[in-house]
């Protein structure tokens, strides 16, 4: 029999929560039912950081506290895991050390961002290495600030996050390990009845008959964007299929081809494996959303949402990726570029699960290449995302590919362009414009508020010659103001 209630710890107690709703938000949980109104609403879209939590989990047998927006969160995500609020850090009179630190350095004024970017600055107090400012600037990028400015939070971050965390949760870490633990130990979890429900599986197989049984039912892996259907799109959501639970779907394993990813494994868990790929690779998931949307957001729901603009696909479209669905008991796989049809339509079954990516390394010929192009360097969905593998001969490109996200109804390969590459010689740029017009045969894109067709025209072009120019070798350390190559700006 699976639990009938989400088990949580909270201020060092296990919660049973068993009177939840399937839309139920963890900041409506807090500011309505716990009554904890340090977490503040603003935008409630994920952008702004003001209701920041940090969420306690297990990995790889470590205590980890990592950011979240808890205005897109749903509760069923809090099974198994600690959730540590601003209500919660001050201690007998005595403020926490990122507390202390932002009142000495002054880095709040009007205070309604100061919640968030406290949870922000414990979650960095937590990682136990001292971070460099570029580390403090990334880790920051989710939470805005309307009046203080961001130099006197930064100051209290390199004040308070010393390398050398010592606080309560530090101390109560082998007991918080085994209450954890003895959640995990507890199995399925269902609450309510075939007409609604909130079913967090632990096991696969379960999860993959539940996803059977109600196709109907929403699959919800961080909720970044199902998160936005409820709080924005105010859609009635009934029943509610979490896949964060499931073990194997985190599991990052290298394979004999290159990498195999589980569908559940965050951005924040995927980036070291996806970065040894290539750097930009690395490069890329940096720049999804922030720190917050990274630690929920998932590498399978950037595939399974189907979206034109998602930073993923065209990065493991360029790289050969190929997905594996699942069905009760079968999986099928196939190209990852086949999986997406058409707008708002892929090639899966209802009932059918994103199960496995698995994404191949580079060969010691090929040279790998991708580029955002965002209005904002951080927190920005893309106007254009390109991605570009080349197998060269020598200084003769022998195979291409070429994919965009931005250009079409669905991330694409330039097939045109793919196909006039290889009659790149490198040492010629004058060989290159043929595959780099055959952009304009690939794609006709369309205007809406983040670029009109021709600038995301001209950008794809730009960004097919800055590949080359990368690769060829002719020019240095000029092609980037930021992100170069292995290196954090
Ligand atoms: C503030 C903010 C910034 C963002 N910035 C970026 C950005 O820079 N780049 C970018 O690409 N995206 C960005 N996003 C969008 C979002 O983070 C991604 O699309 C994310 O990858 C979705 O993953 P998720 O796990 O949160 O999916 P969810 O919201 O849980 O699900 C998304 C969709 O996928 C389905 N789904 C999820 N997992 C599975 C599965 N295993 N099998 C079948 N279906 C499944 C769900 O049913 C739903 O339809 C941003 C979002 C926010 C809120
Ligand atoms: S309220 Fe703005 S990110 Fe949650
Ligand atoms: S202190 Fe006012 S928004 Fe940051």
């Amino acid at each position: 029999m699976p639990a009938n209630a989400i088990r949580f710890l909270r201020r060092g107690q296990i919660v049973e929560y068993g009177d939840v709703a399937p839309m139920r938000t963890v900041l409506d949980y807090l500011r309505l039912e716990e009554k904890s109104r340090g977490t503040k609403e603003g935008c409630n879209e994920g952008d702004c950081g003001a209701c920041t939590v940090a969420i306690g989990s297990i990995r790889d047998g470590r205590l980890v506290y990592e950011p979240a927006n808890a205005c897109i969160l749903l509760m069923g995500h809090l099974h198994g895991k600690e959730l540590v609020t601003v209500d919660d850090l001050a201690h007998g009179g005595t403020l926490h050390p990122v507390q202390q630190a932002m009142v000495e350095l002054h880095g709040s004024q009007c205070g309604f961002c100061t919640p968030g970017f406290v949870m922000s600055l414990f979650t960095l107090y937590h990682q136990g290495r001292k971070p460099s400012r570029a580390e403090i600037n990334d880790h920051l990028a989710g939470n805005l600030c309307r009046c203080t400015g961001y130099r006197p939070i930064i100051d209290a971050a390199e004040k308070s996050c010393t390398g050398k965390p010592l606080d309560r949760w530090v101390l109560a870490t082998s007991d918080t390990l085994e209450k954890l633990g003895r959640i995990a130990m507890g199995g399925d979890v269902f609450v309510g009845n075939s007409d609604g429900f909130i079913a967090v599986p632990r096991k696969p197989d379960t999860l993959a008959r539940l996803a059977d049984d109600h196709p109907d039912a929403v699959i919800v892996a961080g909720a970044t964007d199902v998160g936005l259907w409820i709080t924005k799109q105010m859609r009635d959501i009934s029943k509610v299929i979490h896949v964060g639970s499931v073990t194997e779907l985190h599991e990052i394993s290298a394979t004999p081809e290159g990498l195999s990813i589980g569908a559940a494994a965050t951005y924040a868990e995927a980036e070291e494996a996806l970065a040894a790929i290539d750097p930009d690779v690395g490069e890329v998931l940096r720049r999804i959303g922030s720190k917050q949307v990274r630690s929920s957001g998932t590498i399978g729901g950037n595939i399974a949402n189907g979206s034109p603009i998602g930073d993923t696909p065209p990065v493991l479209i360029a790289l050969g990726a190929t997905i594996t669905l699942r069905q009760r008991d079968d999986e099928r796989v196939l190209p990852l570029e086949d999986f997406f049809i058409a707008y708002g339509k892929q090639d899966r079954l209802p009932g059918e699960l994103v199960w496995r990516i698995d994404v191949p390394r580079l060969k010691g010929n090929e040279h790998f290449r991708a580029y955002k192009i965002s209005k904002r360097f951080d927190q920005d969905i893309s106007a254009v995302m390109g991605a570009f593998k080349f197998a060269t001969d020598g200084r003769y490109v022998t195979e291409a590919c070429i994919a965009f996200g931005g250009m079409a109804a669905t991330p694409k390969c330039a097939s045109h362009a793919e196909a006039a590459a290889m009659a790149i010689d490198l040492d010629r740029p004058e060989s290159w414009s043929e595959a780099i017009a055959a952009i304009g045969q690939d794609f006709a894109p369309i205007s809406d508020m983040r670029a009109t067709a021709s600038y995301r025209l001209d950008v794809a072009k730009a960004l097919l010659r800055k590949a080359l120019t990368e690769i060829a070798g002719t020019v240095r350390g000029e092609t980037r103001v930021v992100g170069t190559r292995g290196k954090a700006a």
